[in-house]
């Protein structure tokens, strides 16, 4: 039976959060029911953690001891037998392909999920359409059927459907791309009150990329993955063209090594790149987060002058299914931000405030790094596979990820022996791009594009 107004006052002032229903004489129907329906789906016992996180003021940061992980290097990464093993498991459908897009990209100022950005350098094709048509392309390498779970939040679920849909799912079949929205939380004021941002709406934001888990249960996906006979999920985030999405030899290495979760890492850019580093701590192989991490941390090196911790996480994961669907019941940390949240004054009026007033949780996939029985960190090159599309200028921008996209292209064809024509600052006088379809590495690129082949203007292929 849906809540009523007796029911949720009094759960409500079991909570201490009883303003919460402050402005209900002046609702209309559908906004009264509107707020009921929020109430019922709030997670109060996610709550008590949050206001305990508050009083204990604020995050439990990783001043504790930490030492660098262990990681498979680069020249170990590539081996024969691990691609054979990972192309083996995807000829045998056990592998799927899962997506996290439920976040905002609110530093980027897209309107609209961020899957829908235009990034490629000819094309303007969108992230989507490059990672559908890299798993479309995998399909058809490996004859292979590749399912594609996309998580979604209730503020994209709609259009990012609606994007799928309108591009026939990229030529993928439709029946192996699902989509499920992620939770939301409401956030705290520095009391611990739920804030509302209208008389009738509790403000809610996702509850964060590890609020996969939840959803992967409460939607029945893990029963559609088992269904399907799935036994191993690559895991990869939607701001980054240049992922090798389920690449062979990373799924084989997790395979051979009957890992529960495997991790990608590159040497970080800087001591203040943001991006988490992969560690030891308390014993188990963990991620600390970029913003957890103290500055004498970030900076520490090692006597060869090497950062300390120089590996970093850029949440390219393999995970075997099983451990994923167990730690569904495990209790994983919140972590907490300082936000500008909009907020309904006592005149009812939705305030905008211009300092950070509110605090906002959420959960990290990686923090099940901990429970795994064994995890791995394999080594990348950073400019094969990293290149993520995160401000509107700068650092990681759509002019920096387009600028990567075409030197990786332009590579493979100086591995076939074929020259990029340039100026005199040694820049390509043309701009490059190749659907995935084409070819997913170099050396099936070499063979596809056959002897003889001359640049000679902006090169499309697909
Ligand atoms: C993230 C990682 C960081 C990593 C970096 C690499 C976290 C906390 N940090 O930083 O360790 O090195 O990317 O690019 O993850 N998402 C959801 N639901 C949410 C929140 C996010 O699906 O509630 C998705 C986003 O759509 C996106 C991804 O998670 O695909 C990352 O979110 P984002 O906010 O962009 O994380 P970063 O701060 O860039």
């Amino acid at each position: 039976m849906a809540l009523n107004f007796d029911k949720a006052k009094e759960i409500l002032e079991r909570n201490g959060q009883p303003h919460v229903l402050r402005f209900w004489d002046r609702l209309d129907n559908d906004q009264r029911k509107a707020l009921l329906l929020q109430i019922e789906g709030l997670d109060f016992e996610s709550l008590i953690r949050m206001k305990d996180m508050l009083s204990d003021n604020g995050t439990k940061s990783s001043k504790s001891d930490i030492q660098p992980a262990e990681v498979i290097p680069l020249s170990a990464a590539k081996e024969p037998k691990a691609a054979g093993a990972g192309e083996d498991a995807i000829r045998a459908g056990v592998v799927g392909v899962v997506l996290v897009a439920g976040g905002q990209g609110s530093r980027l100022g897209f309107e609209g999920p961020k899957g829908c950005y235009g990034i490629a350098p000819i094309t303007n094709a969108s992230l989507f359409e490059i990672h559908s048509k890299k798993i479309l392309g995998l399909e058809n390498k490996y004859k292979a059927k590749i399912p594609f779970y996309i998580m979604t939040s209730l503020a994209n679920d709609k259009a990012t459907k609606d994007f799928f849909v309108q591009n026939n799912y990229f030529g993928l079949s439709e029946d192996r791309v699902l989509f499920f929205v992620q939770g939301m939380w409401p956030a705290l004021d520095k009391d611990g009150k739920i804030i509302l941002d209208a008389p009738g709406r509790i403000f809610m934001s996702p509850d964060g990329h590890g609020g996969i888990l939840a959803a992967l249960r409460a939607r029945g996906i893990f029963d559609d993955m088992e269904k399907r006979g799935l036994e191993t999920l690559f895991y990869f985030q939607v701001d980054n063209p240049l992922v090798e999405i389920a690449e062979p030899a990373f799924i084989g290495l997790h395979r051979l090594n009957k890992a529960d979760i495997s991790v990608k890492v590159c040497s970080k850019r800087d001591p203040d790149e943001g991006i988490g580093v992969v560690v030891v701590k308390n014993g188990r192989n963990a991620v600390v987060e970029y913003t957890e991490l103290t500055k004498e941390q970030k900076h520490a090196r090692l006597p060869d002058g090497e950062l300390k911790f120089k590996y970093g996480s850029v949440a390219i994961h393999v995970f075997s299914l099983d451990f994923l669907r167990k730690e569904a019941d495990a209790t994983i940390p919140l972590h907490v931000a300082h936000k500008k949240v909009p907020y309904c004054g006592n005149d009812g009026k939705t305030v905008k405030p211009d300092k950070p007033n509110a605090y906002k949780f959420e959960k990290f996939i990686f923090d099940v790094i901990p429970d795994a029985r064994c995890t791995i960190n394999v080594e990348f090159a950073r400019e094969e596979e990293f290149s993520p599309v995160k401000n509107a200028e700068g650092s990681d921008s759509p002019a920096t990820t387009r600028a990567d996209m075409m030197k990786k292209w332009f590579r493979w064809f100086e591995l076939i022996g074929i020259s990029i024509p340039r100026d005199t600052k040694g820049k390509p006088r043309y701009r490059v791009e190749i659907d995935p379809c084409f070819a997913l590495v170099p050396e099936d690129f070499g063979k596809k594009l056959g002897k003889g082949f001359k640049i000679t203007g902006d090169v499309l292929l697909r």
